[in-house]
């Protein structure tokens, strides 16, 4: 069956590529966008890009433009200025459904079953709507993150930016108590690098949303190397995704995952315990390995739909 699922995004190449995905893959009950790679402002206008690019049936709602408790911090290094640099920016006629994500969160886990949130950002609107609703955690069939990780992070040492962008959100989230709750890391995530390979695929397939991601992956490829000297970059978001629809993918352990909101070194950690003996309850099924090669392959044949 195809999954009902709601992104809450911050595109972000990896969360366009997500969307696109998804977009495929799922019904996608509603986008709803959030403050983090980019001002709110701007991630707001990059979802609604690429719901006209795709011609997708789904609603863009505007969530929180600031985090919880700590100021607002984006990934510029990562995505350039506008969130999406790389590709010519179209010119768009669509608009916001609203400027309320967590009231459209809220009503649409009450109004039906078994809906999948997919949060690829920071965790601001997620929280918001839990603290809001507490109600609608007992509803979702269950909550498929990218975010934290099970090893090292990337804007320290310690933090993954969707977890360090608003730690008092994602400590919410983690300790609601979603009966599945999976978590999409960055131990799991740089094990799903895009590369030329892929980029000269999606050219071959030469349509509207395959040339648009080859465009993204052009300046995100050549942005990670300058910043990391890894060879391929890791295609983050999508996994969210793909924990959802293709779970045989992944390999999945049981685990208690806190997250450290005021660490010295260790702000916006995720502090999973992987000692097997630990009292905490294993609130989060965490993620340490994708198949790459068949997980490549769904996205180019989901991107060859758009033709
Ligand atoms: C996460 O941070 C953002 O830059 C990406 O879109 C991804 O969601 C990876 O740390
Ligand atoms: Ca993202």
């Amino acid at each position: 069956m195809t999954p009902n699922i709601i992104i809450d995004c911050d595109p972000g190449h990896d969360d366009a590529i997500a969307i696109m995905m998804a977009g495929q893959l799922t019904n996608i009950l509603g986008i709803t966008t959030v403050s983090g790679n980019a001002p709110l402002s701007l991630t707001t206008e990059n979802a609604l890009i690429m719901t006209e690019l795709l011609n997708l049936d789904a609603e863009v709602h505007a969530g929180a433009s600031r985090p919880l408790m700590v100021a607002p911090r984006h990934a510029e290094e990562a995505h350039g200025r506008s969130g999406l640099d790389g590709p010519d920016r179209p010119e768009i006629s669509r608009e916001v459904a609203s400027n309320d994500a967590v009231g459209f969160i809220i009503e649409t886990i009450r109004t039906n079953d078994d809906i999948w949130l997919v949060p690829v950002g920071p965790l601001t609107n997620i929280a918001l709507a839990v603290r809001q609703a507490p109600d609608i955690v007992d509803r979702v069939a269950g909550v498929s993150i990218m975010g934290g990780s099970a090893g090292a992070g990337n804007v320290t040492a310690t933090a993954e930016f969707n977890v360090w962008a608003d730690p008092h959100a994602a400590s919410i989230v983690f300790d609601a108590g979603f009966k599945k709750l999976l978590m999409a890391g960055l131990n799991l995530t740089h094990q799903f690098g895009i590369d030329e390979q892929l980029i000269a695929d999606l050219r071959t397939l030469g349509n509207r949303a395959s040339l648009f991601a080859a465009d993204l992956f052009d300046f995100y490829l050549a942005s990670h190397r300058k910043r990391t000297h890894g060879q391929r970059a890791p295609l983050h978001d999508p996994c969210a995704v793909l924990a959802v629809t293709h779970p045989e993918l992944f390999e999945f352990q049981s685990r208690s995952v806190r997250v450290e909101i005021d660490g010295a070194h260790t702000r916006g950690m995720t502090v999973v315990d992987e000692r097997g003996w630990g009292e905490e309850p294993l609130n989060c099924e965490v993620e340490y390995g994708v198949d790459r090669d068949q997980g490549m392959k769904i996205l180019l044949q989901t991107l060859s739909a758009y033709s």
